[in-house]
């Protein structure tokens, strides 16, 4: 992974520019990373603060051979990638919250923002998007209560290319193992790090919010909360607070 690498200075979002070149056929394991983007996107219509060169702004294309339904596994395998990677190289214990934020400390220093190009049965390409908090020293006032760089966390600046070697190495032994032995290996280690499983929480959806209590993940990646009546529902794609 990474052996192809697309390093740029300014864009819109590094998600864009992997689409395309996905579009164009790039192969996998192609990499796009920027210093700064000017429109990062995160998950459920939301911006991703992503400003010059104190974060890492990444997207990676794979071609997994999967039925669309897989695909949030590997958004999983890239949490537990990049959770493994930040420990590796600072000693920091990150937590996973579902479905794929880090945090440190509870506040949050990482996100994942996983697209597709598929047909309704085989994905065509998977695009990873990254967005992690490496260097800032400081956030806008709306994100301060619950955003971190590691280097607030850790008192000491990290270097990022140091990181983004470790991520893509530690993503591709997980990569490897899952095509090989599918999901059961990478959802144990991503069980490791979860906060909030077993625990009572909420669910905010972008039509409506359930609360109840987390009891897990199916191996497909989708959260199973157990409501008040003891109904179990499905979340696909959420908010989750404690
Ligand atoms: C989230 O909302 O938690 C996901 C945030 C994902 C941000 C990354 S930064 C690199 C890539 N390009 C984007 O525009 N978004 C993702």
């Amino acid at each position: 992974l990474g052996q192809v690498i697309h390093y740029e200075e300014e864009v819109a979002s590094t998600q864009k520019i992997a689409h395309q070149l996905a579009q164009e056929g790039a192969k996998e394991g192609t990499l796009v990373v920027a210093e700064l983007q000017t429109a990062g996107r995160g998950r459920m219509d939301r911006t991703w603060f992503s400003p010059k060169g104190t974060g890492i702004w990444m997207s990676l294309i794979l071609r997994p051979p999967i039925p669309p339904q897989k695909a949030p596994q590997l958004t999983l395998l890239a949490a537990v990638s990049i959770a493994q990677a930040i420990q590796e190289v600072t000693g920091l214990v990150p937590d996973i919250k579902w479905p794929n934020d880090i945090l440190i400390h509870g506040k949050k220093c990482v996100g994942i923002l996983t697209e597709l190009q598929a047909d309704p049965d085989r994905v065509h390409s998977v695009i990873i998007g990254m967005g992690i908090n490496v260097n800032h020293n400081q956030f806008p006032e709306d994100l301060r209560e619950v955003a971190t760089s590691l280097a607030i966390e850790k008192g000491e600046k990290i270097k990022r290319a140091r990181l983004i070697q470790e991520v893509l190495t530690k993503m591709e032994t997980l990569y490897r193992q899952y095509l090989q032995h599918g999901f059961l290996p990478i959802k144990l280690l991503w069980e490791g790090y979860a906060i909030s499983i077993g625990n009572e929480i909420t669910a905010r959806m972008l039509h409506g919010t359930i609360r109840g209590v987390a009891r897990g993940i199916t191996d497909e990646g989708v959260l199973m909360l157990e409501d008040a009546n003891g109904v179990i529902h499905y979340i696909h794609s959420a908010d989750i607070s404690l």
